[in-house]
């Protein structure tokens, strides 16, 4: 049995404006997905998921991704996991040469779905390890996360950056921009973040700032301001200013809310951490509902978020520079 860990992710600045070619800086968190493979004797692949946010799941299948598991979960959410493992099998495959051997899976993650928090990113990196390995590769980190990019670009229809898988692959702090990945440190950042329960359609929601983009020249001058902000956001990070790296995790919010990305869930948890005393709080991710993040050191912010009524969970992170691993 081979076993690979990925980190989860959260966006310090940058999200939905690095779809059109703006830097982005994403930070991986210490909340993990991990993935063990076993290789059968047959052709067929066996997928557990025990705990990804949803009742866990086991379903069995030749490959031709009609098996459903048969639970009461919804339906997007699991062919959404089905599709990533799938891809994630078949790069591996590839990366070993080819073989068609059958494989025994099981995903165990700690990163709610759908949340904000690159959930499909860690599962397929660490999928795509897992089986590579198991099969006889040894890809380094780089090509598991340009094979995990093409798996979420393919399942995702072409709508997808590079920043979460990078970054998952890489750990640390991070900047994408376009094809051009590089990893910026560990600087050391607390985070505490909210979580209202929910998952945002990342699908919808790129088309929706799509639109938005091609009827208003603003929204794309709004996407250009993000870009400019993420510049400054990386010199802070050079300096250790989180100051004003709070202050510009606000200023990146206020222009998602702008893109129409963001909720009144959302916005409650970021208002209730920043009454709390944080540096800076945003949405991370695609938005709509899901995870906000606050940068701050003080356990009033985690207390204050588990008191807002939309609030399901909070919980502190931190940057961890631990990208992809093996066990
Ligand atoms: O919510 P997540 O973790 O899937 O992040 C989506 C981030 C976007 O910038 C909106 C899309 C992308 O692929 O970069």
């Amino acid at each position: 049995m081979t076993t690979s860990t990925a980190p989860g992710k959260i966006y310090l600045f940058g999200e939905h404006a690095v779809v059109y070619g703006e830097p982005a800086v994403p930070c991986a968190i210490d909340l993990r997905a991990r993935v063990h493979a076993t290789q059968r004797d047959d052709d067929r692949v066996r997928l557990s998921a025990s705990d990804l946010s949803l009742d866990g799941f086991t379903i069995e299948y030749d490959g031709d991704q009609n098996a459903r598991p048969d639970i009461n979960v919804p339906e997007n959410l699991v062919s959404a996991a089905v599709g990533y493992v799938n891809g994630a099998i078949h790069q591996a495959r590839d990366l070993a040469g080819g073989s068609d051997t059958g494989l025994e899976l099981t995903i165990e993650s700690d990163i709610p779905l759908g949340a904000g928090l690159g959930s499909s990113a860690a599962v397929t990196v660490a999928a795509i390890d897992a089986v590579a390995r198991e099969l006889g590769a040894t890809p380094d980190a780089e090509t598991v996360a340009e094979r995990a990019f093409q798996v979420e670009a393919a399942v995702q229809d072409g709508e997808a950056s590079r920043a979460d898988t990078f970054c998952s692959a890489m750990g640390g702090a991070v900047r994408v921009e376009g094809t051009d990945c590089r990893r910026l440190g560990e600087p050391d950042l607390p985070f505490v973040l909210g979580y209202d329960g929910g998952a945002g359609d990342t699908g919808q929601l790129v088309a929706g700032v799509r639109q938005l983009r091609e009827t208003y020249d603003f929204a794309d001058t709004t996407i250009g301001v993000i870009g400019d902000l993420v510049e400054r956001g990386e010199r802070a990070l050079d300096d250790g200013d989180l100051d004003e790296i709070g202050r510009l995790m606000n200023f990146n919010h206020g222009l998602l809310v702008a893109l129409g990305v963001s909720s009144r869930t959302l916005d409650d948890m970021v208002w209730a951490a920043r009454d709390a005393g944080a540096l800076g709080a945003k949405l991370t991710g695609a938005g709509g509902r899901g995870c906000i993040v606050a940068l701050a050191e003080a356990a009033d912010v985690a207390t204050a978020l588990e008191h807002t009524p939309v609030c399901e969970r909070a919980f502190e992170a931190s940057l961890t520079p631990d990208g992809l691993q093996q066990e």
